[in-house]
């Protein structure tokens, strides 16, 4: 049975006053979406303990140690994280994240029980030069530890050039690349057809219905539009009535 899932990736951005839309948020009834957040690190605690899922946007590869600035797998679940997302773009791009390091981080979360979000996508170049299957091939060959399974690991495809420009893929396109994810999955993991897939990139209160009406979309992964609950409840109730 495939979760549901209406993820907010507040990047960096919140601050304290920033508790009360997550509040609003985890007050909005869900029905059977999961409804998560990933806060900054600095509210994730407080935001843990209201009635929703709460996830890390990143976590070290080690469970501890001289690491000055990182957070580890096991701080984020102690802080009552239940997920946390490894290899978004921003990752890759910001900190040089490469395929390996997120394998690694990803079996870092599975050893402190979080999910692993694993993200992957194509960048514009990419998609235009005609090889963003291959690239997304290559992506969950390497970023998707062997040991992933339905329950510890979703996957979010997120096109470089759909997050944070408005621009989102065709319907086809989405379609496309998550039926390829299926298919790789389902090749390599005897529970490959069980796990959840979201869509990533521009997604908002408008098209989320269009979005989470393409096969093998089980959710999102929603950045801007998560940031207020006026803006990413009626994405849960759209996921909620898909
Ligand atoms: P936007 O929804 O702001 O495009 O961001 C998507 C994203 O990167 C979520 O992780």
């Amino acid at each position: 049975m495939r979760r549901k899932i209406a993820a907010g990736n507040w990047k960096m951005n919140g601050l304290t006053t920033a508790v009360e839309e997550a509040k609003a948020i985890a007050d909005h009834p869900n029905g059977n979406v999961t409804t998560l957040l990933c806060p900054p690190a600095t509210l994730l605690a407080q935001i843990a303990q209201l009635s929703l899922a709460t996830g890390g946007q990143d976590c070290h590869t080690a469970d501890k140690g001289a690491h000055t600035g990182d957070i580890s797998a096991a701080q984020l679940a102690d802080a009552g994280a239940a997920y946390t997302l490894t290899g978004h773009s921003e990752r890759r791009t910001d900190h040089g994240e490469d395929d390996a390091t997120i394998n690694a981080k990803s079996a870092a979360a599975y050893a402190a029980n979080l999910t692993a979000i694993i993200c992957i996508g194509e960048t514009l170049d990419v998609r235009e030069a005609g090889d963003t299957l291959t690239l997304i091939d290559t992506q969950l060959a390497g970023s998707v530890p062997d040991t992933a399974t339905a329950t510890n690991t979703v996957i979010a495809y997120e096109p470089v050039w759909a997050i944070g420009t408005g621009k989102v893929p065709t319907t086809d396109q989405i379609a496309e690349v998550h039926a390829h994810i299926r298919t790789h999955l389902a090749a390599r993991f005897t529970d490959g057809a069980d796990f959840s897939i979201l869509y990533g990139g521009s997604v908002k209160a408008s098209n989320a219905a269009e979005i989470f009406a393409i096969p093998d979309v089980d959710g999102a992964l929603v950045g801007g539009a998560s940031l207020k609950a006026d803006d990413f409840t009626p994405i849960i109730d759209s996921l909620a009535q898909s």
